[in-house]
């Protein structure tokens, strides 16, 4: 993910300065109807003093997150509860020019600053504290949570670690419920949270939290929802046919009692915490007398003396081969790159742009194995588009739309798995032939299409929380109607009565909109289709690497460097001469697979 870098409101001193500023601007508006020049001066002035105070959120935030103690909590949520405040002081004064004529980049602007919010705080007295301590609690109960299991005291990365492999189902299930456990306090503190959040909305003229969520895509909220189901509509027969053939393999391993043939997949068996993403189990859908991928990258990743500084490296390296400037030397002296032993940390992957300018850093637990060579690309993507965009104005320095910011990583690491690749910068020694393309396309549905529900339904479930379609006594049960609805996935056991489930993924927690993932994934597969195309492939698409294509690098770097200056169609048209959202590029990615799991699963009865 990426952070989001809330203005802070440092200091009183700091506060007094251009915000005074603009407060009479605000008052002398206020007397009459404002004019275009004041809406102009308006947002200078909220750019200079947001700007400024963003760099101090974030390094309060970076301190906190590398360093979590009862101190550093308190620095951050005094932060957060300042720049929540501020925040929201310029998104009402925003709403003051909904009617006067300004010109376009104004208005984008003046857009930008009402609808910039995750959660906002009502402006009564105490409601922006209230929020930060609630969201403190929640986010350092996750991110220092530990589990007991067999007398070994082991984090969330060790789980992740061993769930990878671990292929005794009481084994499995035991990691489970045990880090499900640590969520349940959150069960108190989230509809609070809730309830502070949607107060704030509201005075912001929202519905609720989640109106405000859907606003972010330049087109009505409701169209913008409908247009998610639509997607998701294209895509679902393809997820079906993908579960139903992995529910088949599960079997075959288990049996009957532990994963029955028909109905929903239990959630704990797919290499996965969340089920989010099962190619750790590829060993175990590996079809039948078909041969593999020709190599595991996890065991050349080792075989190969990769530590995390050269999976870094390795991603560099692919950005740079499309033209792009190396890091900066302080991305190398100051991110954070594997767990320190001697310290709390939020071990969450992420990238920070600390001074909205060249300070971009990475903050991450790596581990030497597949995924986290993966989420190593994903994460710099976000760095490289930070730094492609700091020659926009402070309010455009962001993704086209937050979609876009998780994409960009992703659509690079597309080519970055591929064989072709692999072999370019000797992680492999040999390209594995056409006799590898099922199983690889077989893996990597197990990562993306199996994602595609659960992009979906995190936010279904914070819609309908924020909403108040769900109250508190059923936060639970609606959590797992969407995971079984959706995922065609049911927990290993019953659920305890006061099991807080959501709580469990890091983004619930820690209050991170989710549906960018979901929208991440179709984009990344049209850009993927539009670069391979410009590059002249005439391959299969999933062998396709634009490593080293400078002509492909420069288009790519030209829509990036647009920030979120525009509406995201043109962003998306710059690079791929595509407007709109389109599910066929996972389609066209992945039709050979799907020819041959509709031909696997003749016979079965799928679904659940
Ligand atoms: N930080 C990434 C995601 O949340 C990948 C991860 O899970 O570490 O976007
Ligand atoms: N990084 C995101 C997550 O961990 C999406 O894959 O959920
Ligand atoms: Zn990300």
């Amino acid at each position: 993910m990426k952070t989001r870098l809330l203005a802070a409101c440092a200091a009183l001193a700091l506060c007094a300065g251009p915000l005074a500023a603009s407060s009479v601007h605000a008052q002398t508006a206020a007397s009459a109807t404002p004019t275009a020049g004041e809406a102009k001066a308006f947002v200078e002035a909220a750019e200079a003093e947001l700007m400024a105070m963003s760099e101090y959120g974030a390094r309060v935030a970076w301190v906190q997150a590398t360093y979590i103690t009862q101190d550093t909590n308190w620095l951050n949520a005094r932060a957060e509860a300042q720049a929540n405040t501020l925040s929201v002081k310029y998104a009402k004064q925003a709403a003051r020019f909904d009617k006067v004529q300004v010109d376009p980049v104004i208005r984008r602007k003046l857009m930008l600053l009402k609808a910039g919010l995750v959660l906002p705080a009502s402006d009564r007295p105490g409601a922006a504290q209230e929020l930060a301590d609630v969201q403190s609690r929640m986010r350092t109960l996750y991110s220092t949570g530990k589990v007991t299991i067999g007398g070994e005291t082991l984090t969330l990365d060790d789980l992740d670690d061993r769930l990878r492999t671990e292929r005794d189902p009481a084994r499995i299930q035991a990691m489970w419920e045990a880090w499900h456990a640590v969520a349940k306090p959150m069960a108190a503190d989230y509809p609070k949270l809730v309830k502070l959040a949607n107060e704030g909305s509201v005075e912001l003229g929202y519905k609720d939290t989640g109106a405000l969520w859907r606003s972010w895509y330049d087109m009505e909220p409701d169209a913008f929802a409908a247009k998610t189901d639509a997607l998701w509509a294209q895509v679902a027969p393809f997820y079906k046919n993908l579960h139903c053939y992995v529910r088949g393999r599960l079997n075959a391993q288990y049996g009957d009692a532990v994963q029955p043939k028909t109905g929903p997949i239990r959630a704990d068996l797919t290499g996965n915490m969340w089920t989010q993403s099962w190619g750790n189990i590829y060993d175990i859908a590996a079809p039948k007398g078909v041969p593999g991928p020709g190599y595991d990258l996890t065991q050349s990743l080792v075989a190969k003396g990769y530590d995390a500084t050269r999976m870094m490296k390795t991603g560099e390296g692919f950005y740079t081969s499309l033209g792009m400037p190396p890091l900066p030397q302080t991305f190398w002296e100051r991110s954070m790159i594997t767990r320190p032993r001697d310290r709390e940390v939020v071990c969450h992957a992420s990238a920070w742009d600390v001074d909205n300018d060249q300070d971009i850093r990475v903050k991450m637990c790596t581990r030497v194995n597949a995924d986290d060579f993966y989420t190593v690309h994903h994460e710099l993507g976000h760095n490289f588009y930070q730094r492609a965009y700091a020659g926009q104005p402070f309010l455009f320095r962001g993704g086209a739309n937050d979609g876009f910011h998780e994409a960009i990583g992703d659509f690079v690491g597309l080519s970055a798995l591929t064989p072709t690749y692999l072999k370019q910068v000797e992680v492999i020694d040999t390209v594995p032939g056409a006799e590898a393309d099922i199983p690889y396309l077989l893996k990597m549905s197990m990562d993306k299409i199996a994602f595609l529900p659960f992009g979906l339904l995190v936010d279904k479930w914070r819609w309908q929380v924020f909403s108040g379609q769900v109250d508190p006594a059923h936060y639970n049960a609606a959590w797992w109607k969407l995971r079984t609805q959706y995922q065609g996935i049911t927990p290993p056991g019953p659920r305890p009565a006061d099991a807080f489930d959501p709580g469990a993924k890091y983004h619930v927690a820690d209050s991170t909109p989710y549906t960018r993932y979901f929208l991440a994934q179709v984009y990344q597969f049209q850009f993927y289709r539009a670069a391979c195309r410009q590059a002249g492939w005439k391959g299969p698409l999933n062998r396709c690497s634009v490593y080293g294509d400078k002509a492909v690098g420069e288009k790519f770097e030209k829509m990036l460097a647009m920030g979120q200056s525009k509406p995201w169609p043109e962003a998306l048209e710059a690079f791929t001469g595509e407007k709109d959202l389109d599910a066929s590029a996972i389609a066209d990615y992945f039709a050979p697979l799907n020819v041959w799991l509709t031909r696997q699963n003749k016979g079965q009865s799928c679904g659940w």
